[in-house]
Parts: structure tokens; C-alpha cells; sequence
């Protein structure tokens, strides 16, 4: 395979799938564009405007009108870019446990994915980009040339989310954290509008026993087979 000109990476929580979008995109010098910032930006904006999440067409009004812009990271802190919403850096407020509570339920709306799939298929359609998310090879773009779906072990993925928020300084309780993320993993593989699910013409690529340099080395010997 000549280098892919769109890469679509998807997959469940903490699979691995955002580090490996973002380790590929440095080695390809593409963009890298996580899309899961996007749900998480419109249902911090929600949550902040007390915006019940369950009414469903003030939520979609929200993702229409909502300014996410997401660009090279201007702190060194941890982050892997800056999310800025309506002129405000919410890079880690989008973090949060009650956006983690509350991003599935908004983002099973239509309205706010037609808001999220439109911008995205735009960043997409510019060429040399790496996105991750969980429709990217089903919906977003479905012609990328390179389609992979990171899974990981529940155990695994419990695990690496806990030393996320461990190295931010923030309390944090295993079994709790895996049980939010099964949830949500549920939650996002059966809804009705553009499920979590392998594209038919994916890879798929399990991360348990490896580590991020191998997961890389993986994929891209997946491009040169
Ligand atoms: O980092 P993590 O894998 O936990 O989540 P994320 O990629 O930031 O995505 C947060 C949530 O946004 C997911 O649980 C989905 O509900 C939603 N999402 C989506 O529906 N479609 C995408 N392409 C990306 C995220």
C-alpha cells in the first residue's frame, strides 16, 4: 500500500486508539484530529449552561451554534492540543467526570452528530490526516485509505484511563472507572445513529499485551503489507 492519504482510527474507551492516531500523524506528518473532543465540548457547554442533557433539541441547538477549535498544544502540561469553545481553552474541563457521565446521551442525538460529522468529514476530505473516533471508518470517511479498530482487554483499558487520572493528580477508583466505561462503551456500541463498530474493511488491532511504540510499528507495517 502506496502511504494512505486519510487514515480512520476508531475504537472503545482507552483502547489506545488517540495515542496511536496521534504517534502516527507525528511519524506521517498528517494532521491528527481526535473528533471525540467535539461531544465532549458540546456536552461541557450543556452541562455549563444548565442545559438538562435530556432535552434533546436545546442540546442540538447547542452543537450547531457551538465554535470548537482545536489547535497545537500551547502549554506543556500533558495535553496533546488545545480545545478552545467559544474562545475558552477547555482542554481539560472537557475531561471531567460529569462530561464522562454525560457524553454517550448527547452524542447519541442526530442533530448533534449531523452538527459533529458535517466539520468533521470537511477536516477529513483535506488529505494527510489521522482521525479517531468511533464512526470515523463507518460514517465520517468511509473512503479512508487505512481503516483501523483498536481494541484492548476491559481490564486493560480500566487500567490505563486510572493511570491517566493518577499522573493528572486526581483521585481515582478502578472498579468505578471500569464500570463508567463499560457503560459507556454499551451505551455507544448499540445506539441507533452511527454505532461503535468495526467498518467491514477494517483492521483490527488488539493493544493488550502491547506497548505504544509496538502498536505503532504494527500499523505501520500494515501500510507497507
Ligand atoms: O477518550 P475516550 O475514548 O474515553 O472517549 P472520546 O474518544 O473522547 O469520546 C467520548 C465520547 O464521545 C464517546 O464515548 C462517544 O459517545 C462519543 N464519540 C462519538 O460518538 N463519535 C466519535 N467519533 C467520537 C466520540
Amino acid at each position: 500500500m502506496s502511504t494512505p492519504n486519510v487514515i480512520a482510527i476508531d475504537g472503545p474507551a482507552a483502547s489506545g486508539k488517540t495515542t496511536l492516531a496521534r504517534r502516527l500523524a507525528e511519524r506521517l506528518g498528517y494532521l491528527f484530529f481526535d473528533t471525540g473532543v467535539m461531544y465532549r465540548a458540546v456536552t461541557l457547554a450543556a452541562l455549563r449552561q444548565s442545559v438538562p442533557v435530556a432535552d434533546q433539541p436545546a442540546v442540538e441547538a447547542i452543537a450547531e451554534s457551538l465554535e470548537i477549535d482545536v489547535r497545537p498544544p500551547g502549554l506543556s502540561d500533558g495535553r496533546m492540543y488545545d480545545v478552545i469553545v467559544d474562545g475558552e481553552d477547555v482542554t481539560w474541563a472537557i475531561r471531567s467526570r460529569p462530561v464522562d457521565a454525560h457524553v454517550s446521551q448527547v452524542s447519541a442525538y442526530p442533530g448533534v452528530r449531523r452538527a459533529m460529522t458535517r466539520r468533521q468529514r470537511e477536516i477529513g476530505l483535506r488529505g494527510k490526516v489521522v482521525m479517531a473516533g468511533r464512526d470515523i471508518g463507518t460514517v465520517v470517511l468511509p473512503e479512508a485509505d487505512l481503516k483501523l479498530y483498536v481494541v484492548a482487554s476491559q481490564e486493560e483499558r480500566a487500567r490505563r484511563r486510572y493511570r491517566e487520572l493518577i499522573d493528572r493528580g486526581e483521585t481515582a477508583d478502578l472498579e468505578a472507572i471500569g464500570e463508567a466505561m463499560a457503560a459507556r462503551d454499551r451505551f455507544d456500541a448499540s445506539r441507533e445513529l452511527a454505532p461503535m463498530r468495526p467498518a467491514d474493511d477494517a483492521h483490527v488491532l488488539d493493544t493488550t499485551a502491547l506497548t505504544i511504540d509496538e502498536a505503532v510499528e504494527c500499523a505501520l507495517g500494515l501500510m507497507e503489507s
